[in-house]
């Protein structure tokens, strides 16, 4: 293949891929069907444990066969190559072949986190433009609320519905891939950014040749492991680690459904015997702060190799992992956009607390001032990487603005501040804007405001994470009412269920303070850094642009 996409690196490695004959190339058949070809077919790809504890186990054989019902399905009603399929549903296998049966007849898969609620799932729904969307019979209320604005969508799949059961299985078991270009678009997940609404970041199918090498080299991904990625598929680690880069790898795959809570989690391991282990700070600070007991409590001595991602990973929680399992997590650092891991402690450069580690050899990261000059060793500046990586976002659904607004001077940048030792280990500082991680998960702060807004008692809001020693950061409101005298405690917890019903689950500020005013530049901009700083209790800096304050 020749274009800008390919970096050299990947060049040499076409083999690691199934190219149809005539030149073209489907990610899905490669995480897939390729397994079959490699006599993979009748190994568990995936171990699904249900949150009363039920273990479902699918073979490679199974998963092909599942994900050609739904590419049949899908094609006889009519979806072609390009047009936006998406996914709303919980962590359940549907939503692991649903995902795959989409890509394999050309056309473009989106899921969307379960905790949405109506208006968020009705942005990404219109903005997508989607014919179809597979939800259940719990999610559905929250489709049918918002169908009759979405004027492209033409049917609601219910997965759990009699009608479909019968539809899917008596589509045949065999399906021919669609012979996509390795340029074509295979999947987009909305993603948060500092303003406006949140963003369809869109990969090509040519992603997978990175998303198997980052993974075979960061997770140490061998045959006969047992991988659990934590991850939910309504996020790029849920995908790109626990959909398609292991399954390529032919690697039996974990997937828990039920929430967060430390003795289940223990028990997964032990029962299912996991020994690669893909997660996340927040998860492992909750797990420190249930205390080494619970964990001895546990046969944990199958884990082999143990990583992290989404937050700063803080060199305690590192030191405790190895206490209690004997083994370091792994920092590894990427994002939406990047499609793949870019830097990270790979097993062969050990470990380095507190560090994220240094760029895989296919990575060219550079820290850099807002003039795009590099900045010396151990100095702060913007995290930068060299385009164009196999992996990387191709566009933004329908904002190329957006997408061109990431480029400069021929370099990516990042949004994130970071410094770079002599020994050329980089170490994350924080994000150049307003974006929110909590619990590793990305929120945008404008998403959140508008929220708050259009509740009857408040005039304005303005949105920011402030740091929390165990979600990294929660989300902080301040707010102004329209009568200060309105201010009570029970106006916090309202405005914090108006969120929860409105926004997400996972996306209500924690933290509310009702402010007079909200420090703005003349143009009216929220100054979200002005009230960071106050919270913090630093410095403000530059406020030359401020209006009167
Ligand atoms: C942050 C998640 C510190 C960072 C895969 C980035 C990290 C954003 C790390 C992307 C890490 C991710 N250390 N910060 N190891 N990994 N981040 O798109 O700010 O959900 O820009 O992708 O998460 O979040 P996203």
């Amino acid at each position: 293949m020749d274009n800008k996409y390919t970096s050299e690196y990947f060049q040499n490695l076409p083999d690691s891929l199934v190219w149809f004959e005539d030149g073209s190339l489907n990610m899905a058949y490669n995480v897939l069907d390729h397994n079959i070809e490699k006599g993979n077919g009748n190994k568990t790809a995936l171990i699904y444990e249900a949150e009363d504890g039920t273990t479902t186990e699918i073979t490679f054989f199974s998963l092909v066969r599942k994900s050609n019902r739904i590419a049949n399905y899908l094609h006889q009603i009519g979806i072609k190559k390009g047009d936006r399929v998406s996914i709303f549903l919980p962590r359940i296998p549907e939503l692991f072949y649903i995902f795959l049966g989409i890509m394999k007849t050309g056309a473009i898969a989106s899921v969307y986190f379960s905790a949405f609620e109506s208006e968020a799932l009705k942005d990404r729904l219109s903005n997508s433009g989607s014919k179809i969307v597979f939800t259940n019979k719990n999610l559905l209320p929250r489709v049918e609320k918002i169908k009759n604005d979405l004027s492209e969508l033409s049917s609601i799949l219910v997965v759990d519905n009699e009608e479909f059961i019968a539809e899917y299985e008596s589509q045949s078991d065999s399906f021919e891939t669609a012979h996509t270009q390795a340029e074509d678009y295979a999947f987009m997940l909305y993603t948060s950014g500092t303003t406006g609404k949140p963003k369809g970041i869109v990969h090509a199918h040519y992603a997978i040749i990175q998303q198997i090498a980052s993974a075979k080299l960061c997770l140490d991904l061998q045959p006969n492991d047992v991988y659990w990625c934590t991850a939910d598929p309504g996020w790029i680690t849920g995908i790109v680690y626990s959909i398609l880069s292991n399954w390529a790898l032919g690697i039996t795959t974990v997937v828990y459904g039920g929430k967060f809570e430390a003795e289940k989690w223990y028990e997964i391991i032990a029962k299912h015997k996991v020994t690669v282990w893909y997660t996340a700070p927040t998860a492992i600070r909750m797990l420190m702060a249930k205390g080494e007991e619970l964990v001895q409590k546990h046969d944990l001595s199958s884990l082999r190799f143990l990583a992290s991602v989404g937050e700063p990973l803080n060199p305690e929680a590192i030191l405790w992992g190895n206490k209690v399992f004997g083994k370091f997590f792994h920092d590894t650092w990427w994002q939406t956009e990047t499609g793949s891991i870019m830097i990270a402690n790979t097993p062969s450069l050990g470990i380095h607390p507190g560090s994220m580690g240094k760029p895989l050899p296919w990575v060219e990261a550079k820290i850099m001032d807002d003039n795009m000059e590099e900045v010396v060793v151990n100095e702060e500046g913007n995290l930068c990487l060299k385009p164009y990586w196999p992996s990387i976002m191709r566009t933004i659904w329908q904002d190329e603005e957006k997408y061109k607004s990431y480029f400069k001077d021929e370099w990516y940048i990042s949004g994130d501040k970071a410094k770079k030792d002599e020994k050329g280990y980089f170490w994350f500082i924080g994000r150049a804007d307003d974006l929110i991680k909590t619990s590793g998960e990305r929120i945008g702060p404008f998403e959140v405001e508008s929220v708050l807004i259009e509740h009857p008692d408040v005039v304005e809001a303005g949105v920011i994470g402030k740091p929390d020693v165990v979600r990294g950061e929660i989300i902080k409101a301040f707010v102004v009412l329209k009568d200060e005298s309105l201010a009570s405690e029970k106006l916090k917890s309202e405005l914090a269920d108006f969120v929860k019903t409105h926004l997400a689950g996972h996306a209500y500020p924690r933290e509310i303070e009702f402010i007079d005013r909200l420090p703005k530049t003349r143009s009216g901009k929220i100054m979200r850094r002005i009230l960071r700083a106050k919270e913090l209790g630093q410095p403000i800096g530059d406020i030359s642009t401020l209006e009167d304050y």
